[in-house]
């Protein structure tokens, strides 16, 4: 039985024909280490406790937005490990109907002690963030001295069966190419995905430069030069960001995520929830939609679909990152969800 907003809202396309189907719903903006690319070295200021949405809130916008056509979600943050109880809102969120994938981006960190309670409570896919392949290289990166809590979080994941876990690593011009070989062994020899991503204007020192993004295709003349030739792999999800290959002897697949150099907003079909309750249409958003004062305030599942579908007529075509006017919003990554 649908509802009458299901019929009006329903799907979430926008004004230039995306469809949304994917959510991603950063669970706090707390982190346990300090990536220079997203989170200012010290002294940085997080939500008080009562700002960030409880799970139930969560299942409510998620069961309203799921009735509006999405089906797949990713949980994010800041870390999403460091908010108490994870496994118990996966449990919540593979029960909503419509939803077929529930996914988490985490840092590893925590990873060790709760692969196996992950897997349990339904979650499909993993992604751990990882930009070097050496402990000073990433403690460089991190701010924290915590490589071996990572890969030990990588092989915990496995062990507790996740298959084709991806590694993701940010690629910054004059610290990642000396990584691009060391990774593509790491993904030929252990079987790991390695996706690489530019860096993208959303670290929260404001440092971020055009000539520090190490654009993917030269990651990729790297790795042919080392490895050989890499061929496109077939792609099961055309709206995902990242372009995947395989090299030709068929040993170790790497992806990219070019969204400085070759922008693939035209195929976005994301929605963002922040962990305190905000919708956004995009990672570059100025704006943002206010579920938390309705989902507090005793507004009703039509209301939220309304403010939904209001916040993805209002999606621009891209993020305009190359405008002469581009302006960051206000917000750094941990404060949005990766
Ligand atoms: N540019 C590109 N990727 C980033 N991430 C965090 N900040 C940035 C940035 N400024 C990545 C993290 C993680 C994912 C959620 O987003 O490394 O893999
Ligand atoms: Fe933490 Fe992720 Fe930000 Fe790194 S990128 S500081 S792991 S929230």
């Amino acid at each position: 039985m649908n509802a009458p907003w299901q019929e009006r809202y329903r799907p979430l396309v926008d004004r230039f024909g995306r469809v949304h189907t994917n959510l991603r719903i950063a669970v706090t903006d707390r982190c346990n280490i300090r990536c220079f690319y997203c989170m200012p070295a010290d002294d940085v200021v997080f939500r008080p406790r009562e700002e960030i949405l409880s799970f139930e809130e969560i299942v409510r916008f998620v069961r309203v937005v799921a009735a509006l056509g999405v089906n797949k979600l990713r949980l994010t943050g800041g870390e999403p490990l460091v908010r108490q109880g994870l496994p118990q809102l996966v449990r919540m969120l593979v029960e909503v109907p419509g939803i077929e994938e529930v996914a988490l981006t985490t840092n590893g960190v925590l990873l060790a002690g709760l692969a196996h309670e992950l897997k349990q409570a339904g979650l499909t896919r993993l992604n751990i963030s990882l930009d070097a392949l050496d402990r000073e290289t990433f403690r460089r990166i991190t701010r924290r001295d915590v490589y071996d809590r990572v890969l030990e979080g990588i092989r915990a994941a496995r062990a507790a069966g996740f298959q084709r876990i991806r590694i993701n690593a940010v690629a910054i011009r004059g610290i990642t190419e000396q990584q691009v070989v060391p990774f593509g062994r790491f993904a030929r020899e252990e079987g790991y995905e390695v996706r690489f991503i530019e860096y993208m204007p959303l670290d929260a020192e404001n440092h971020w430069e055009r000539r520090r993004v190490l654009p993917g295709e030269e990651i990729r003349r790297i790795l042919e030069a080392e490895f050989g030739p890499l061929e496109p792999a077939p792609r099961p999800d055309p709206s995902q960001p990242a372009v995947d290959y395989v090299f030709a002897d068929g040993r170790g697949r790497i992806g990219f995520i070019n969204p400085v150099s070759e922008p693939f907003c035209h195929e976005c079909n994301r929605l963002r929830l922040t962990a305190e309750g905000q919708v956004r249409n995009c990672l570059f958003s100025l704006q943002e939609w206010d579920a938390r004062a309705l989902l507090r305030g005793g507004g009703s599942d039509e209301q939220l679909a309304a403010l939904v579908y209001e916040c993805i007529q209002g999606k621009k075509p891209g993020h305009g990152i190359d405008d002469p006017n581009f302006l960051r919003p206000q917000r750094a990554m941990y404060q949005i969800g990766g």
